[in-house]
């Protein structure tokens, strides 16, 4: 192969750069990861082959304008991923994939809603995700490098010189006009038609579900959720003294409405804690026609759904960023986001359109915060509508699906036969399920011995199942010792199999 077709949509948009060479990129990645990212959609695309070679270092230093030691170190990032493989004095070659794992079981949690009792492993898991010297798959919050820093820093900066009035008074009311309008158009995209006057801004978007909560539910109701759900909301079920419905869940199609619609028969169901595309940590996506039944359903029984819509804009099907909320036409759909997983999560603010019971939320957000912070409205404002965020979203997306496509093949090549993983369609969260012998505990804990952090599966639920699973977050910081530690993870949860294998035989 002579020419190197590496082009595509996406090519373009990358990291804000055209070309490698020379070129000003505001998000300065290495120039080698930079190749090896091109070739790896070329890859994914299908424009490079299984099978076919790659072009030679020499070759791709050429074609890149690169050193030769940056082409290599391309092809080496590309071989831990396990897109291309080295033969032996013929050169490098696409990779053929390792065999797919099967996707996890749907959920059947009990029938019984449950009081909330979480011990202090969640939040272990998240102090040490980010502490320096962890390799981290454990929180799901997003590296910084994948957003556009010097975007945010000049909007805030241009916008505390402008409004420094605003640093030195307080700030009365729901938010600031522009910002409420710049999120009403950001929900348009979601098929939602919403005025700015339907928005409260809040810190962040589990603020948004915590007022949600306290609006529509008092100690003692019950709340529907997805099984696994979310550990956050599990801690803010604590903290409101709420109790816990977990509801059967496919790990491609979300919670089951059968199941659902029983629950809502035979329980006294007070809302609903859903998120609907991109779930965490299953990352399922319900279809459409559910979504338009989940909207009716929830008028039929008048009661609330929170709709946590935070990954919708990391959906890499379209229509799956289509809210819930669009299909509501009795305002009982509750509206909750924020932009901490697809801009800046320092901004720490999120928004609510809370439908019919906005006026009461309203209040109970007066009341919660007292004033808001408006120099950091205007500044999210004016991000939401410079030009280039749907591109910056693009690239946020192939970024996350690369890795995502990455840590699934190390995965299904050294994780312990029988285990089973989720294929989200967008995000950075995998889930996956180990033959039932290995408590994931015991492996969090071997792993930390080796700082490489994993939040085990128990966390997701208010019951004790999941005992066999864990979620992985590849979105976090990622360099060239991540995939190496992937693989420790299966080494070990081989080490902890062969060892259930041995106790049982004895
Ligand atoms: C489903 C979901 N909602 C909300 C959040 C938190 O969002 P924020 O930082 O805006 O509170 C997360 C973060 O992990 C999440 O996974």
């Amino acid at each position: 192969m002579d020419t190197l077709d590496t082009t595509d949509s996406t090519d373009t948009l990358h990291h804000g750069d055209a070309e490698p060479a020379g070129s000003e990129a505001p998000r300065q990645a290495p120039l080698y990861l930079q190749i090896a990212e091109r070739l790896a959609r070329s890859i994914r695309a299908g424009t490079l082959k299984r099978g076919e070679r790659m072009p030679s270092v020499r070759e791709l230093a050429r074609q890149q304008q690169v050193s030769q030691s940056t082409a290599v170190q391309a092809y080496r990032w590309l071989e831990d991923a396990l897109l291309i493989q080295a033969r032996p004095r013929s050169g490098y070659f696409v990779a053929s994939r390792p065999q797919p794992l099967p996707e996890p079981q749907p959920s059947r949690p009990g029938r019984a809603s449950r009081k909330v009792q979480l011990d202090e492993l969640g939040q272990q898991v998240l102090r040490l995700s980010a502490a320096p010297d962890i390799i981290s798959f454990g929180a799901a919050c997003p590296e910084p490098d994948l957003f556009d820093q010097e975007r945010a820093r000049r909007a805030l900066v241009r916008m505390v010189q402008r409004r420094r009035d605003l640093l030195c008074s307080y700030q009365l009311g729901s938010g600031q006009e522009a910002v409420r309008r710049a999120v009403a158009r950001h929900a348009m995209g979601m098929g939602c038609e919403l005025r700015a006057e339907d928005i409260v801004m809040t810190n962040s978007c589990l603020e948004s579900i915590t007022l949600c909560l306290k609006t529509v539910a008092q100690p003692g109701d019950v709340v529907a959720l997805e099984s696994p759900t979310h550990f956050g909301f599990l801690e803010i079920l604590a903290s409101l003294h709420l109790r816990a419905l977990e509801i059967p869940t496919h790990p491609r199609h979300g919670i089951s409405l059968d199941a659902l619609q029983l629950a809502l028969e035979t329980q006294p169901v007070k809302a609903l804690l859903l998120v609907p595309t991109l779930s965490n940590p299953l990352g399922s996506c319900m279809p459409m026609a559910e979504r338009r039944r989940l909207a009716q359903m929830v008028c039929e029984h008048d009661v609330a759904l929170i709709e946590d819509v935070i990954y919708n804009d990391l959906s890499e099907q379209e229509d799956k960023r289509r809210a819930v909320k669009s299909f509501d036409r009795s305002g009982h759909v509750m509206l909750c986001g924020s932009f901490s997983k697809t801009l800046a999560p320092g901004l720490r603010l999120g928004w609510v359109a809370a439908g019919r019971w906005a006026p009461a939320l309203s209040k109970m957000q007066a009341i919660q915060s007292g004033a808001q912070t408006a120099v950091l409205e205007l500044a999210l404002a004016e991000l939401l509508e410079q030009a280039g965020g749907e591109a910056a979203l693009r690239q946020l997306r192939a970024t996350l699906a690369l890795r995502v496509d990455q840590a699934r093949g190390l995965i299904a090549e050294s994780f312990p036969k029988g285990s089973r993983i989720t294929d989200p369609s967008g995000g950075y969260i995998l889930w996956v399920e180990l033959p039932g012998a290995v408590d994931t505990v015991q492996l969090y804990e071997a792993c930390l011995a080796e700082n490489i952090c994993i939040a085990p599966g128990t966390m997701f639920t208010a019951g004790s199942r999941f005992k066999n699973c864990l979620r992985l977050s590849v979105g976090g910081r990622w360099g060239p010792e991540h995939p190496q530690a992937l693989r420790r993870i299966g080494a070990i949860a081989q080490q902890l199999v062969d060892a259930a294998g041995l106790s049982l035989a004895a």
